[in-house]
């Protein structure tokens, strides 16, 4: 239901948000990311994570892993990197994703609060992260960083049930910005994007998203928004709107909404992109 204080984010909006291309861009200057994702038992989230950075115009992706689990080889359109014997501080990155099927453990807790002491502003955590925060009491966080949240594991953050999420997700949007202190983005349908004050409501997206690899594809194209240099709010916005318009776009050309996979969000973002051009 709507209230006065939930902003309906819209196509119009999203497309202002756009970054721009111009014929001085680089590699470099398109934004540069960096994705600690996937693992030994979920090698596909990064991998999925890095390509949705990719189409949402980050100039340079790299994906890497603790014990490096993807191949170059099969994905040549980013580098890989082994994080063994090197850290985060020989990297150079405009914006960094921490968490989908990177593992809860004590070496992701060690990369976030490594990033928490530098001060490092661009910053997206996402699913194994945020479990990592819960159990390694790493909240609240930096204001510039975005946390990327199902229901599940805001119920887990807020030491809640999933009903107490899914019965009242304003109330529950509300108490999870006093928690992490950074932009928050409650994923289902209707998603919800708080900074602290206004609440926005994603006007796209639909339930043919609800497949597995999705949200590592938002949380990918929101770190790539982030590194062309959009602020928080504004990449968590135009990330969560663009994700949510693929849907929209699948269901109109296919007629159908079960059969979308995580791969055709990746592979309809050009078009998306295009239509908030017009
Ligand atoms: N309506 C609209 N959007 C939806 C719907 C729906 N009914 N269901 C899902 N979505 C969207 C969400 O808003 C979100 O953007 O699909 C995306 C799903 O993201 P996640 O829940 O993070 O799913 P993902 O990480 O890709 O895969 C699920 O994560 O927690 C683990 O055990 C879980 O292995 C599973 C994996
Ligand atoms: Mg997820």
């Amino acid at each position: 239901k709507a209230t006065p204080e939930v902003i309906l984010f819209k196509k119009e909006h999203a497309s202002r948000l756009l970054p721009s291309v111009s014929t001085d861009d680089n590699k470099a200057s398109r934004g540069r990311s960096l994705i600690l994702g996937g693992s030994h038992d979920y090698p596909g989230a990064g991998i999925l994570a890095a390509r949705g950075a990719l189409r949402a115009g980050s100039g340079y992706v790299m994906l890497a892993q603790k014990d490096l689990v993807v191949s170059s080889l099969e994905n040549p359109d980013f580098l890989v990197k082994d994080l063994r014997g090197s850290s985060l501080s020989d990297l150079n990155f405009d914006a960094v994703l921490i968490g989908p099927g990177f593992g809860v453990n004590d070496y992701t807790a060690e990369l976030i609060l490594e990033l928490k002491t530098k001060n490092f502003p661009n910053v997206v955590l996402d699913a194994d992260a945020l479990t990592t925060c819960v159990d390694f009491k790493l909240f609240p966080l930096p204001a510039s960083w975005i946390v990327t949240p199902h229901t599940g594991e805001l119920a887990r953050c807020l030491k809640v049930s999933v009903h107490e999420v899914t019965k009242d997700r304003l109330a529950a949007i509300k108490k999870a910005r006093q928690l992490f202190q950074c932009v928050v983005l409650l994923k289902g349908h209707g998603t919800l994007i708080t900074q602290g004050q206004e609440i926005f409501r994603i006007a796209s997206g639909n339930a043919a998203l609800a497949k597995s690899g999705t949200g590592d594809v938002l949380a990918g194209m929101i770190t790539a928004f982030r590194a062309q240099g959009l602020k928080p709010l504004e990449a968590a916005l135009l990330g969560a709107y663009v994700h949510g318009a693929t849907a929209n776009l699948w269901v109109q050309s296919h007629k159908d909404a079960l059969s979308m996979i995580a791969s055709d969000v990746i592979d309809s973002i050009p078009r998306i992109l295009w239509r908030l051009r017009q």
